[in-house]
């Protein structure tokens, strides 16, 4: 497995009608092999982008990313992308969603085929591979989006906000088969989320993000990704280390989101 390192990324978009947009500033930061790391913020504070930028769907402005000493200038299977919803592909099964990557590397039906049905297993689904994408509830959908991503061996796991747009009871069990596929496989996963008590409760090192332009104003190292590896994660939720920090990171965000609604209307 290999370490991410991201050095001095600046992003700036640059406006159709004039002006522009610092989405990023200075980002810089290491992150070792098999961690787990998540991103919070306020919105426009540049997560997206800067997934974007690991996941080499766009260059930065100035600056570089590497992952293992090897610079990303694009897109490739070692990283990985899962989307919050609705980039699964309508027209295929729930088998041939899981394949397409290996199929695409024009690997051997014998070789992926018992690999589609070792990831199904793994993220709950077995039995389903025939069904149809729109035949499947969201919590599913996402399932299948996981097996997708793990369907091509990555060594890096990207998401942004995979679990944004499921039901709190589907969201919490997809919150641990994620703690699960990240113990068994020692992926790294980079994760974008709207929900402090996600980020605190699966990133074993939480960023919190600040906006214009975009950048890391607190990290925090936390012990309850793998405690809830072992423990509960609801009882893990409640103890008063967990509400102490979830506190501090929302008054921190709501100060931030404050300040921006002031210079927004002032
Ligand atoms: N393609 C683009 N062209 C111009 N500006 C953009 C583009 N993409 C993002 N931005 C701007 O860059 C900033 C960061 O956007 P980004 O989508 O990365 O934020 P985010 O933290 O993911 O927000 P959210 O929580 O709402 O998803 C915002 O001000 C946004 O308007
Ligand atoms: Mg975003």
């Amino acid at each position: 497995m290999k370490p991410l390192s991201v050095k001095s990324v600046d992003m700036v978009y640059e406006l159709p009608k004039g002006g522009s947009v610092h989405a990023l500033a200075d980002i810089t930061f290491d992150l070792a092999a098999g961690r787990m790391l998540t991103l919070l913020g306020p919105s426009g504070c540049g997560k997206t982008t800067l997934l974007n930028i690991i996941a080499g769907f766009l260059g930065p402005t100035d600056g570089e990313v590497f992952l293992g000493g090897d610079r990303i200038t694009g897109p490739s299977r070692e990283r990985g992308m899962v989307f919050q919803q609705g980039a699964l592909f309508e027209w295929l099964s729930v088998s041939k969603n899981i394949s397409f990557g290996p199929r695409m590397a024009r690997q051997k039906k014998a070789q992926y085929e018992p690999e589609v049905e070792r990831l199904l297993d793994i993220v709950g689904l077995s039995g389903f591979g025939d069904k149809q994408i729109y035949e499947l509830s969201g919590g599913m959908q996402q399932r299948v989006a996981l097996a997708r991503c793990l369907a091509n061996d990555p060594e890096m796991m990207l998401m942004d906000e995979p679990l944004g747009a499921l039901d709190a009871l589907t969201r919490e069990k997809m919150q641990s088969l994620i703690l699960n596929l990240w113990n068994d496989t020692g992926k790294s996963i980079v994760m974008v989320t709207h929900s402090v008590e996600e980020a605190l409760l699966l990133g074993d090192q939480v960023f919190v993000m600040a906006p214009r332009p975009g950048r890391i104003e607190r990290v925090y190292e936390l012990p309850f990704a793998h405690r809830a590896l072992s423990e509960d994660p609801r009882e893990i939720k409640q103890g008063a280390d967990f509400q102490e920090v979830k506190e501090e990171i929302l008054s921190f965000i709501w100060e931030m989101e404050e300040e921006i609604m002031g210079r927004e209307t002032a």
